[in-house]
């Protein structure tokens, strides 16, 4: 079931409540299991379990929690090989089917009440969106400092307690997970009764990171009305279509806000991004972008990005700007081609 966030932050739960109700109606009387695998606020179970009730008195049933850890992009390797499988119950008798039902994928399971297994999922992605508004604030501190957000990521990453995963400095998360669990977490933390400040700052840091961004495309461009800006990438990350929350498009609305002429390219979203950025012209080769740019901009991180032919890309450019707001092109590489290359705590 979709869960999707309210304009103040809060998870508008009406399709959960919706299809419990249906359940009551359409259940057998024979003992059932309803499994949730949506991401919902903890104590959402709880309700499911009070509402078939109500609407139903005669319900037999359990209702399980078993959050959905699979990531866009690598969904069906996720699901195939999860790190662990969470499976939350309120009542002992849920446990034999569902560990039934999880035998075949080997991983391990585990088994916990409702509540915790809920707060799994919400304290989980409110922790990557945590590691990787820490490796933009570093990467802050290296822009100022001059040294290397991505030495200094390595050097973090390489104690196990931290580990490497998430510390890539960049614009900033995006996409239709982390902006939304993550606002969710404070309101519901808020509802509890408690004021998660930490998770606050994740989220003002977040949206600092495009800011700072734009700023230093304003800096050398000066005027971005009329100039003409490629953008590589609308995909809120590499290998999928999914353009929902991406940090990419909000940075192309602030460039056609301020009056610039953008051409973009994605390799897979650009349909989906039509409707968010009419003003931008979608282009069907990567390096027609640059084709008398002021400046490009790398905004998704598509390994194919790599491997463009950036010598070509830089003589069609009339300025040699080239912003890469994902740190994926390697500096020295690029500065040999001849572009102004900038990218984030670098
Ligand atoms: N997409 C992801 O990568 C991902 C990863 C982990 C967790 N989740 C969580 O899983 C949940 C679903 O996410 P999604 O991206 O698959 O959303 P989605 O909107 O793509 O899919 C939701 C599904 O529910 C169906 N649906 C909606 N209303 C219904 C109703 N009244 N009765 C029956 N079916 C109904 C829709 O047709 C759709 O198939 C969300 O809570 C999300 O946070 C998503």
């Amino acid at each position: 079931m979709p869960t999707p966030p309210q304009p103040d932050g809060s998870v508008d739960l009406s399709f959960v409540e919706g299809v419990a109700r249906e359940i009551a109606v359409h259940i057998k009387e024979e003992y059932r299991i309803v499994v949730d695998k949506s991401t919902v606020p903890v104590k959402t179970g709880e309700k499911v379990a009070q509402t078939i009730n109500r609407y139903n008195p005669k319900a037999d049933i359990d209702v399980v929690s078993n959050p959905e850890f699979l990531r866009e992009g690598s969904a069906v390797e996720d699901l195939m090989k999860p790190d662990r499988i969470v499976v939350g119950v309120s009542s002992d008798r849920a446990i034999g089917p569902m560990k039934e039902v999880y035998e075949p994928f080997n991983a391990p399971i585990m088994i916990t009440d409702l509540n915790s297994a809920e707060l799994i999922k919400h304290a989980s992605n409110s922790f990557l969106a945590l590691k990787i508004s820490y490796i933009n604030a570093v990467g802050a501190i290296c822009e100022k400092s001059g040294a290397n957000v991505e030495r200094v990521a390595e050097g973090m990453g390489a104690d196990k307690r931290i580990g490497r995963a998430f510390l890539n400095a960049g614009i900033g998360y995006g996409g239709s997970c982390f902006p939304k669990d993550l606002s969710a977490f404070i309101r519901i933390s808020e509802e509890l009764g408690y004021d998660f400040r930490l998770l606050k700052e994740v989220e003002a840091i977040n949206q600092d990171q495009k800011e700072r961004f734009l700023k230093k495309i304003r800096e050398v461009l000066w005027v971005l009305r009329h100039k003409k800006i490629g953008v590589l990438g609308l995909a809120f990350k590499g290998n999928t279509d999914d353009v929902r929350s991406s940090v990419a498009i909000g940075i192309v609305q602030q460039l056609l806000a301020e009056g610039a002429e953008v051409r973009a390219y994605d390799p897979k979203g650009m349909e989906k991004a039509r409707a968010l950025v009419p003003g931008a012209k979608m282009v069907e080769r990567a390096e027609d972008v640059a084709d008398g740019a002021d400046a490009l901009l790398l905004l998704t991180e598509w390994t194919d990005f790599k491997s463009l032919p950036w010598a070509a890309m830089k003589k069609s450019m009339l300025s040699p700007l080239l912003f890469d707001g994902r740190n994926l092109l390697n500096p020295d590489e690029m500065r040999g081609f001849g572009f102004a290359y900038t990218s984030v705590g670098r």
